[in-house]
């Protein structure tokens, strides 16, 4: 994005979070600020690259479970920016809303993502479950199953707004629903408070939780195998390589209302 005109009401001085992920993940769709808050954190967590990959490979499996399981109404909240491996082009025919509080993401989406009639993007805050689930109303079926994506997101939001928020979207959920959530853990605790630092200075801050603290998103969910578990473990496509038991820097798990 460097040399473009920042759109109104962007900083690009001020590190964004969508953006430091998109750098993670080679992305274009960065400034400087984004890059240099990026690069500190990957000077502290060298795997955040590869993690930022193995999420998203994760998110297109989970998101081929969802289809195979006969739901075809899918939320991602806190979307990002589009990348490769977008969800829609996991679920075609499924109804896809992308949502994110971040207009830059919106903008970029409307432009890329929302070419076909079932995709659409909606500017919304997930700290607002309440509004989001009117918007949503007019273009999701609460009657019936829907699948809820929350990847990389809930760490960014304290407890008194995750746990509520997660509550709040079971509630409208019929059986047959689906939640599906990738988290950060705490996986250095030597570094993890420089890491913390640089994201106070970024767009959202960071709240790390354990892998216990992960799990209770699913309290009225039932996990499907394997459980909850690093992403790359995640029903992986192939057999994991002899000798590769890198661990991750967060967890990920697909839960079903029974
Ligand atoms: C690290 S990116 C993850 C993108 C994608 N979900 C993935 O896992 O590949 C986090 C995204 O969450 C969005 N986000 C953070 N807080 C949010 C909030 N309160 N409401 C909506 N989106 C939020 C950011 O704008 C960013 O696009």
């Amino acid at each position: 994005m460097d040399g473009q005109p920042a759109p109104e009401g962007v900083d690009p001085n001020v590190p964004n979070v969508a953006r430091m992920y998109d750098y993670y993940l080679d992305g274009k769709n960065n400034f400087a600020a984004d890059r240099a808050a990026a690069d500190q954190i990957l000077q502290l967590f060298p795997e955040t690259k590869r993690s930022a990959k193995e999420n998203r490979d994760f998110l297109a499996r989970a998101v081929r479970h969802l289809v195979d399981q006969g739901v075809d109404q899918i939320v991602d909240l806190g979307s990002g920016l589009p990348t490769q491996g977008n969800t829609h082009e996991s679920a075609p025919g499924a109804r896809v809303v992308y949502v994110d509080y971040d207009p830059v993401v919106c903008a970029h989406g409307r432009a890329l993502l929302a070419d076909g009639t079932n995709v659409d993007i909606l500017h919304g805050d997930v700290r607002e479950p309440g509004k989001l689930l009117v918007d949503l109303a007019d273009l999701i079926d609460f009657g019936r199953p829907v699948a809820f994506l929350m990847l990389a997101v809930l760490h960014f939001l304290p407890d008194a707004e995750a746990y509520p928020v997660v509550s709040a979207l079971r509630e409208a959920s019929v059986p047959g629903s689906h939640l599906v959530i990738s988290h950060a853990i705490d996986a250095k605790p030597d570094t993890t408070p420089e890491a913390l630092q640089i994201y106070r200075r970024a767009t959202a801050s960071l709240s790390l939780r354990t892998k216990e603290q992960i799990g209770r998103f699913f309290d009225g969910y039932e996990l499907v195998e394997p459980g909850l578990v690093f992403p790359k473990d995640w029903r992986p496509d192939q057999p994991p390589l002899v000798g590769d038991n890198a661990s991750s820097i967060g967890y990920a798990g697909v839960g079903v209302l029974r």
